[in-house]
């Protein structure tokens, strides 16, 4: 049997105050735009925990130094639209240099099918680690339809990176992805008939679009 990663649930104070005023009804998209953007940054701080390192000399003011630095070609973030772009700009803070791939998904509410409408991915995603992006993962389908095509594309063991996930989207995803590592800011209780997570943040595109 295929061994599956623990998710890493980012369990800090700071996470769970901001993550607090997220979920409130009453959070204005000004200020549920600016936690997502700040609970972003402290999300792509932990996903990328097991990036290598490769020696670096430098010349610090008082002499050599045998420094580090990270190995290889480096990051490529994931968005799934439209909410995953709500995730970019703090993970941007951190890692400017990072490139960016979009993926377009639709979800049937009645089926929870999920069905491709856009795909485009810089071109060297072989080389570098990806990390894909979307705050919820729900029923997982969209997270596993997503990474499958970007292994196609030729990435290796992608990392998931959402603020809220639920056991069934974990299961989910781990069934159909056994080497990705999911970053998540909270475990929540369970999904609704709707496929909504609860107690959860509602809808995370139209909160941070201000849509509906
Ligand atoms: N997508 C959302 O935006 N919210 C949920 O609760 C589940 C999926």
């Amino acid at each position: 049997m295929t061994q599956t990663i623990s998710p890493i649930v980012l369990d800090h104070p700071l996470v769970r105050h901001k993550l607090t005023y997220l979920r409130d009804r009453n959070t204005s998209t000004a200020d549920f735009r600016r936690l997502t953007r700040e609970l972003s940054l402290l999300l792509a701080y932990e996903a990328t925990r097991t990036l290598s390192l490769v020696p670096y000399k430098i010349e610090t003011p008082s002499g050599a130094y045998q420094g580090e630095q990270l190995d290889g070609k480096k990051l490529c973030f994931v968005s799934i639209l439209r909410a995953g772009n709500g995730l970019l700009d703090g993970m941007l803070d951190l890692i400017p240099s990072a490139r960016v791939g979009h993926i377009g998904l639709r979800r049937d509410h009645e089926t929870l099918e999920v069905s491709e409408y856009y795909f485009n991915m810089p071109r060297d995603v072989p080389g570098r680690t990806c990390i894909v992006l979307d705050p919820m993962l729900a029923t997982g389908h969209s997270a596993s339809a997503a990474i499958t095509r970007i292994k196609e594309a030729g990435a290796h063991k992608p990392i998931f990176a959402c603020l809220l996930s639920v056991p069934e989207g974990i299961a989910y995803l781990q069934k159909h992805h056994p080497d990705v590592q999911i970053v998540t800011c909270s475990i929540d209780q369970k999904l609704d008939a709707h496929g909504y997570i609860v107690p959860g943040l509602g809808d995370a595109g139209d909160r941070l679009f201000g849509t509906r």
